[in-house]
């Protein structure tokens, strides 16, 4: 596939087409970017947008969020899930402010440095905060290259290094962030994982893995484990309940049957700093 008989389709469908989200303003500021790509890491747009803008409007700097205390910060995360995200924001902000002079770095191995940062969200913050050329390679962008180029219902689980490589071949030499946006959009709106909208995809007629008459996957999907009964749902439960209490609480006020489940999921909550343990007592953790 010749990178610039899709370049322009694609890139012209987003800006006619794409959602218009506050962290693709022009306006928002590059730690704004980041705080949305940690929040999208693992949470829908729909239930990241409310959130991200009370925690903008609170938060507007890394400076503001680096001297807030964790309590208050892990309580605005509300229910969005996978909180040591929101330990990881506050502990970013901290080094921003001591190691970048207050301002987010530019560089994906400087990003990198950051925690909660990996290869994804540093190329998404260089990319749309900074407009460098990086390789911004999300599940949506694996899919829709996967399909498009390769013809392949399915990326593969983990990202190759021949991936990468095409994802490189394809970045063109001007707006190559505006691109990897747009790509990305094309995945999350119409290249959909279950029901692709190929009626609406401006690539369609160029699509690998619709002329070969989609084919199905080669490789066996991943399936998402059950959430209910989960571990990940008892350290919900436990958070939910230390957010709403002012004062240390003893084990039984948590609502979770199994004793050695909850027993593990404090343990873990403990271990990653979402929950401060003393003497039988759990709250949630303090400045420090
Ligand atoms: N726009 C920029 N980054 C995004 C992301 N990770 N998910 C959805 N829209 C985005």
């Amino acid at each position: 596939m010749e990178p610039t008989t899709v370049v322009t389709p694609v890139t012209s469908w987003y800006r006619a087409t794409a959602r218009d989200l506050p962290w693709r303003s022009p306006d928002c500021s590059a730690w704004g970017v980041l705080v949305s790509e940690v929040m999208l890491q693992q949470t829908q747009v729909d239930r990241v947008l409310p959130l991200w803008r009370a925690w903008m409007d609170r938060w507007p700097t890394p400076q503001s969020l680096a001297t807030a205390p964790l309590d208050d910060v892990l309580r605005a995360w509300d229910r969005l899930g996978y909180p040591r995200r929101a330990r990881w924001l506050w502990q970013a902000a901290q080094i921003i402010g001591t190691r970048f002079d207050g301002a987010v770095p530019d560089d994906e191995i400087l990003l990198r440095e950051l925690p909660g940062i990996g290869p994804y969200t540093a190329a998404a913050v260089a990319a749309f905060a900074f407009g460098k050329p990086s390789v911004v390679l999300d599940t949506n962008v694996r899919r829709v290259l996967a399909r498009a180029v390769l013809g392949e219902a399915h990326p593969p689980a983990h990202i190759t290094a021949a991936e990468r490589t095409l994802a490189e071949s394809l970045l063109p030499t001007q707006n190559a962030a505006l691109w990897s946006v747009a790509v990305m959009e094309l995945g999350a709106l119409v290249c959909r994982a279950r029901d692709p909208r190929c009626a609406e995809c401006p690539i369609a007629d160029q699509c690998a893995w619709r002329a070969a008459g989609y084919p199905q996957a080669a490789h066996p999907r991943r399936t998402s484990r059950p959430f209910a009964g989960s571990d990940r749902q008892a350290r919900g439960a436990i958070m939910a309940v230390l957010r709403e209490s002012d004062t240390a609480v003893t084990a039984d006020a948590f609502p979770i049957n199994d004793p050695t489940q909850q027993a593990r999921a404090l343990q873990t909550l403990i271990d990653d700093g979402l929950v401060h343990h003393d003497d039988g007592t759990y709250i949630l953790p303090g400045r420090s």
